[in-house]
Order: C-alpha cells, then structure tokens, then sequence
C-alpha cells in the first residue's frame, strides 16, 4: 500500500473519480467532506467502483479543530488533493461573501494544517477561467491572469496566490496547481458522475437533462461569436482523464521532485470544441435527438478557449486518452442511472 492521502470535496464529482483513481493507483484515501454539494453514499459508490471503502470524514474544512482532528485520527497523510469549494459562477455572484470565506478559508486552513502534521504536498484545484479569454490560442500556462469575471473565479486567483505565497515564504510543502479546462462525463460503470443542485448552470448536466426530458430544451449561448460555427468554443476534458492527473501530481510530489515549489499544468485536452459541434456530437454518439435553440449570448462567456497541454504531457507525463464519443456516451449513461435510481 502506497501512503495516505487526504481528499477533501472526495465525495464531489471530480473527486469522487479522483479517489477511485488513486485508489487503483495503490494509496489509501481519507475523504473530507462537508457534503455541502454531494451526498454519502457517493461513498458507497467509491468502494463499489473500486472494491475498497475510503475513510470518509463529515468535517467542514471551515472547522480547523475538526480539521485537526482528522490529522490526529489518521496519522501519515502525506499529501493533499484539495477540491473543497463551492462552485457555481452565478450564485457566487449573489453570494460573494459566501464563496470567498469557503474558498479561501478552507484552503488557509489546509495550508496552516500542513506543516504541523508534516503533510509534504498539496494538488490545488484551479481553473481555465483564471486566463479569461486569453489573447493567444492555445492557452499556455504562461498566459497573464486577466481580472476575474466573478467571485468564484476571483476565489481560484487569489487561492493560487495565497498557495504561491505560503511556498515562497520558506513553508515545508511543495504544491500542484492544476487549472483545468472544462471537465465533463462519468465513470463508465454510471456509478459516479455529476450531481447539479437545481437547474444546471453548466452546458453538459443541461444537456442531458433536456435529452432525458427534465428540461423542455437547451439554449444555446449565442451563435454571433467570432468562431466557425458562430457558438463559444471550449476544451471538454473526460473526468476520469482528469482525475488521473491528480494521481499522476501526488506521485510526483511524493517523489519529491518538486522540491517546496510551486507548479502550474494546464490540465485539457489540446482541442476546441464548439457547443453547436458537442450538441452534434453527442446527439452522434447517444442517437438521443436533443431539443435546443440558438438565443442571445449569456454574460460574462468567454469566447473560445482551450489548452496548450504539453506541459502536462511532457512534464507531468499525463495526457487525455479519452474520445468524446464515448465521454458524452458517459454522461448520457449517468443520467440514465440517475432516472433508473429515481434521483433526477
Ligand atoms: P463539487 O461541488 O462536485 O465538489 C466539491 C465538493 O466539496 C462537494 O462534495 C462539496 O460538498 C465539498 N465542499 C464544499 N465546501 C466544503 C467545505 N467547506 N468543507 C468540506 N467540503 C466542502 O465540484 P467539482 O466539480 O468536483 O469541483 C471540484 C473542484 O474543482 C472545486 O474546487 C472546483 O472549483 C474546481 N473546478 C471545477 C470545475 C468544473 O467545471 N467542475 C472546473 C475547474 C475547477
Ligand atoms: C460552456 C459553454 C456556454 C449552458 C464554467 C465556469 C468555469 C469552470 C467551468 C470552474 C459556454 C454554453 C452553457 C447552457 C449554453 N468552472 N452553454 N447553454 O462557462 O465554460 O465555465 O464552468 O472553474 O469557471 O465559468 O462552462 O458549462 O457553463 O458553459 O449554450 O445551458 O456552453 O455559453 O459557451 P463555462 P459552461
């Protein structure tokens, strides 16, 4: 068995496929989360993909006592994925307040939390959105910070420098920030996949809605872009090929082949796709016809972006293997499941 690690947001989308891959990978998982935005038997699920049950904690990162806690109860974490966050553009918007005491509090207390439990690492959880729309294409991790649209992509700005800053003052931790692009799609087995809270505001969760049915139909953002097919161009990732990054980021930390630095990895796939091109794609893919219609842009989109991932490929060795046939197929399945188990 490879050493612990500690998965705060385990039991969220993301990190629900993250535990399992590190799983498969050989480390032993403590799970935190405060199910905010998830629910326990994702748990449940974890160890049916995997056959191993994770530790899981109900703490509020928030909770630095509970936090600390958790450190006692499960000596010899040696690194940390942190997803813990909420998430939603929109209601960050109406909640600043909430999404920067989450975001960065949870994050100040993991950091704080690090060196006294001789924790090495930590893989951060960024995004594509702290680039806005860049000014060159792909996007390189090179690419200037542009002022965030809102607070929730304010949050991941200032967590990258809060993470930046802790390194640079001589902390004993080496970091991962990993920004990715749009993460979309399921565990093949349906067990795992994204659980939105109300309507979705993503274009993925959305979609199969409308195709299974819940949701009359999809509009599309605007088709006046200055792209080929007139619709937003963005870089749709699988979330398993993403979640491996995460392993691939702690056996490097844990390697110590950073040495109490800080790196930065586009996490995408290289290639754009426009929403008009997934809609096509996926109605390809599923054989589901999908209801949609062209309306007037959404505010604060951004235009076309995607990644230049050869950082991540030649540094990191890790790249995305996964088509997008079979992505879409994935989250079609999802839904599916979610119908069958009488969720959504
Ligand atoms: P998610 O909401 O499914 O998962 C986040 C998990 O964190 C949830 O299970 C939630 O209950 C938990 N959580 C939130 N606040 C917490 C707290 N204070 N204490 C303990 N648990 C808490 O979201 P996701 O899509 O899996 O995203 C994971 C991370 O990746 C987030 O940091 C998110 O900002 C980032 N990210 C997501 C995307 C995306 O499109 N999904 C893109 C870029 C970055
Ligand atoms: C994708 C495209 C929409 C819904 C957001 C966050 C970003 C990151 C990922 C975390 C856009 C279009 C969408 C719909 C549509 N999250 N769309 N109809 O905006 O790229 O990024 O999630 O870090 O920070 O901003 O993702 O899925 O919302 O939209 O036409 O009903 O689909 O206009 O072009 P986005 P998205």
């Amino acid at each position: 068995m490879k050493p612990k690690i500690l998965v705060t947001g385990g039991t969220g989308y993301i990190g629900s496929h993250t535990v399992v891959e590190l799983q498969n990978s050989g480390y032993e998982v403590v799970i935190v989360d405060n199910l905010s935005n998830s629910s326990a038997d994702v748990v449940d699920n974890i160890e049916k993909v995997s056959g191993i049950r994770p530790a899981f904690e109900m703490v509020d990162c928030l909770d630095f006592n509970g936090m600390n806690v958790v450190f006692d109860k499960h000596p010899g974490i040696k690194a940390i994925i942190h997803f813990a966050a909420s998430k939603a553009v929109g209601e960050s918007v109406e909640k600043p307040l909430l999404y920067y005491r989450n975001n960065l509090v949870s994050l100040i207390n993991v950091l704080e939390l690090m060196p006294i439990h001789k924790v090495e690492g930590i893989v951060f959880s960024s995004s594509c959105t702290v680039y806005g729309q860049p000014d060159e294409l792909p996007v390189t991790e090179n690419a200037p910070i542009k002022k965030a649209e809102s607070p929730y992509g304010n949050t991941k700005q200032i967590n990258e420098e809060i993470v930046r800053d802790t390194v640079a003052s001589g902390a004993p931790i080496s970091a991962i920030l990993l920004r990715y692009f749009n993460p979309i799609g399921a565990h093949p087995t349906a067990l795992l996949g994204e659980l939105p809270n109300g309507v979705p505001q993503n274009l993925i969760p959305y979609l199969t809605q409308t195709a299974i049915g819940i949701r009359e139909q999809l509009s599309v953002f605007g088709d006046d872009y200055d792209t080929p097919d007139g619709s937003c161009i963005r870089d749709f990732i699988n979330v398993v090929d993403l979640a491996k990054a995460h392993v691939i980021a702690i056996d490097r930390i844990l390697e110590n082949k950073q040495n109490e630095t800080v790196e930065v990895f586009n996490i995408g796939t290289g290639t754009g796709l426009s929403v008009l091109e997934l809609i096509k794609g996926f109605e390809e893919a599923t054989g589901v016809k999908l209801n949609y219609k062209i309306v007037g842009r959404r505010a604060g989109d951004i235009e076309k972006v995607w990644a230049n991932p050869d950082l991540a490929n030649n540094v990191l060795g890790w790249k995305a293997v996964e088509t997008i046939e079979d992505t879409l197929r994935s989250a079609w399945n999802w839904q599916l499941k979610l119908r069958e188990r009488g969720i959504q």
